[in-house]
């Protein structure tokens, strides 16, 4: 399953007490909008940023290179239900519009670039 190969390693529950990465579980970076949601795994993102009132200042890759559309909208849909208990799901579709929109992007994000643009 996917979020077991290209997530699981950082994001689950186990990896979170060695404090690898913020959890996702109740975190608003993935019930809120989700174009930032998607252009995190695409591009990766850099901290600071805060989770539950936790500060982390560190880095995450991004997947846009080895997942696919199919692959991303997938995942994060299942990501959504999973941790957030949103039943939308993410379309290929607006992965496409992501993906195109930012298409020169190699930089991860910071927050301040997530927050300014919807
Ligand atoms: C190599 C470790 C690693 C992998 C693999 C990884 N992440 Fe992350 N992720 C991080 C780190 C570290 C942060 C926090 C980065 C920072 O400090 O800015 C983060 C942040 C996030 C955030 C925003 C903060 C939060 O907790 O809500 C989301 C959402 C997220 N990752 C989702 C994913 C998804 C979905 C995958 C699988 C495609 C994934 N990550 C794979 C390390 C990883």
């Amino acid at each position: 399953m996917q979020f077991q190969s290209y997530c699981a390693a950082c994001h689950a529950p186990e990896a979170q007490e060695a404090d690898a990465a913020p959890p996702l579980e109740g975190s608003p970076w993935v019930t809120g909008e989700a174009g930032r949601l998607i252009k995190i795994v695409l591009h990766g993102v850099r901290g600071p940023i805060e989770v539950q009132g936790k500060i982390y200042d560190r880095e995450m890759p991004g997947f846009g290179q080895v997942l696919s559309d199919t692959d991303v909208a997938a995942l994060l849909s299942f990501v959504r239900k999973r941790f957030g208990g949103l039943s939308e799901p993410i379309t290929p579709a607006a992965v496409s519009r992501v993906r195109a929109a930012n298409a020169g992007r190699v930089d991860y994000w910071s927050v301040q670039e997530l927050l300014a643009e919807p």
